[in-house]
């Protein structure tokens, strides 16, 4: 409850970290015979997206300009992500690649954060493997990057800060958001989920939920800087809430934001199916911003294997709230995540995920095989199906859900669609792109000051990657 801490701008720590980064940039002023310049990467999902803008708004802070390359950067910052191998892999390997870059840049400062560092081991390999790195912070120390740096920069040893916390609220940090037309809005932090596959719980510390009132005037700030797309951030968003004194659930939080004048629309992610309610169903139904699409993560097709992951839902009431949302809310779409070879699964197990796959018919299917990792529970549990087998399930999986796509898709010729223009398309001249509302790819004909607005598009053609229209 109230013992999970809050900062802002006015709290003792983050005005001190405001000092570190006065300090910071008086020790950059003369450091390089150019502006200084910072290029910040992230890895993994929305969250760390979010966290990633945090780090640049403080960099910006301090004096740096953004760099397009590590080559070109005096520091150069890699948000890393743990949720499976191949993502700490691809780190290890972007980081490899900056020792060269380094030799050549005087005075460069190499700086790794986020969920892979979190992990002590990773942090410990870190600090034997890798000398040329000079910072080192998880996800609870992210706000004293200012300190760290101007520790750094005024010649003190390699700075680590990847100590374990349940984790705290910091409101009030700079920000510098990637785009113009959509953003991200985290409404919780953590996780207390612990699905046995999962590293989330462990490098992002306890479920915590941002005060209403604290959401409620950033969506505010993003209407009215003319945002025209809100993604709504959490681990869970379905267990929003549940940390805060306040009676508020995450239907009403939406229900409010859901009022605010504008012309935007709401999206949300994740919703874990154990805690979507019918009121949630309800609530998207009546709230004519928030998006006919619910990505609502279902993991395997099995029971067995359901509740191996602590998943806390069966298949069949997974299947109710699909056909509950189809009931209640006009043309959904849902989209998925599947892990493929989850230990002790077995091919029967597999075909279940299968049919079910078939059975909703998801316009989205992200999927993965499993990747075991330290210090959670699956990883201590027998695995018997090789790597080889696996990767075929996982192509048989893709094959099946192409096909569904390809179905959809064609059902979309000749409708007239509501779509958020938010780019230049990928088909050549007078191409713009764009998501509808239940967030299909359109490439349309269209003037370039349409980007940034919604605008109807008439569907002539469909291919399983995208519609294309007028
Ligand atoms: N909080 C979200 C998911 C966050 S992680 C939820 O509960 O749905 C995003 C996705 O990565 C998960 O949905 C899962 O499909 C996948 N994932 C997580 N850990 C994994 C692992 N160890 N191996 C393979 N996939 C994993
Ligand atoms: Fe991981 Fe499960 Fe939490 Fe999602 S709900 S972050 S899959 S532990
Ligand atoms: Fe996100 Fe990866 Fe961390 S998925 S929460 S960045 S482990």
């Amino acid at each position: 409850m109230s013992e999970i801490k809050r900062l802002d701008a006015e709290s003792e720590a983050l005005i001190r970290q405001r000092e570190f980064a006065q300090k910071a940039k008086k020790l950059l002023a003369g450091r390089y015979d150019h502006p200084p310049l910072a290029y910040v990467h992230t890895f993994g999902c929305q969250q760390n997206v979010s966290d990633g803008e945090k780090i640049k708004g403080m960099l910006a802070e301090i004096g740096y300009g953004s760099a397009d390359s590590p080559e070109t950067a005096d520091l150069v910052i890699y948000n890393t992500c743990a949720v499976r191998e191949n993502a700490e892999d691809r780190v290890f390997g972007n980081v490899g690649a900056l020792k060269p870059v380094k030799q050549k840049r005087r005075g460069m400062i190499i700086g790794l954060c986020g969920c892979m560092v979190q992990q002590q081991n990773i942090a410990e390999k870190i600090k034997q493997s890798y000398p040329y790195v000079d910072l080192v912070f998880g996800t609870h120390a992210l706000y004293t990057l200012p300190e760290l740096l101007y520790h750094r920069l005024s010649g003190q040893k390699r700075q680590f800060s990847t100590g374990d916390s349940p984790g705290e609220i910091v409101e009030g940090l700079p920000l510098r958001r990637d785009g113009e037309i959509k953003a991200n809005l985290p409404v919780m932090y953590g996780c207390n989920n612990f699905c046995t596959y999962c590293i989330v719980p462990y490098v992002r510390g306890r479920e915590r939920s941002r005060h209403p009132e604290d959401v409620l005037a950033e969506a505010r700030q993003l209407v009215q800087m003319g945002y025209r797309e809100i993604t709504l951030l959490g681990q869970n968003v379905n267990s929003y809430g549940h940390t805060l004194e306040e009676q508020i659930d995450f239907s009403d939080l939406l229900r409010e934001i859901n009022h605010i004048d504008g012309d935007f629309i709401l999206r949300f992610m994740t919703s874990h199916p154990k805690d979507c309610t019918h009121k949630l169903i309800d609530t998207i139904a009546a709230c004519d911003k928030v998006c006919n699409h619910i990505h609502l993560p279902v993991q395997s097709g099995s029971n067995r294997v359901l509740d191996l992951m602590n998943r806390h839902y069966t298949v069949e009431e997974y299947l109710e709230l699909i056909s509950y949302a189809r009931r209640t809310i006009p043309d959904v779409t849902f989209s998925s995540d599947i892990i493929v070879g989850f230990p002790g699964e077995t091919r029967e197990d597999f075909e279940q995920t299968v049919e079910l796959v078939k059975k909703v018919g998801y316009t989205t299917l992200y999927t993965f095989i499993y990747s075991p990792r330290t210090g959670t529970k699956a990883a201590l549990m027998d695995d018997p199906i090789p790597e080889a087998e696996k990767s075929r399930w996982l192509r048989e999986l893709l094959d099946v859900q192409s096909a569904i796509r390809e179905e959809q898709q064609g059902h979309f010729v000749g409708r007239t669609l509501r779509v958020l223009a938010d780019g230049t398309g990928r088909s050549g001249e007078g191409w713009l792109s764009g998501r509808t509302v239940s967030n299909d790819i359109v490439e349309f004909q269209g003037p370039p000051d349409a980007i940034g607005r919604f605008v109807e598009v008439k569907i002539e053609r469909a291919l399983n990657w995208a519609l294309f229209g007028k």
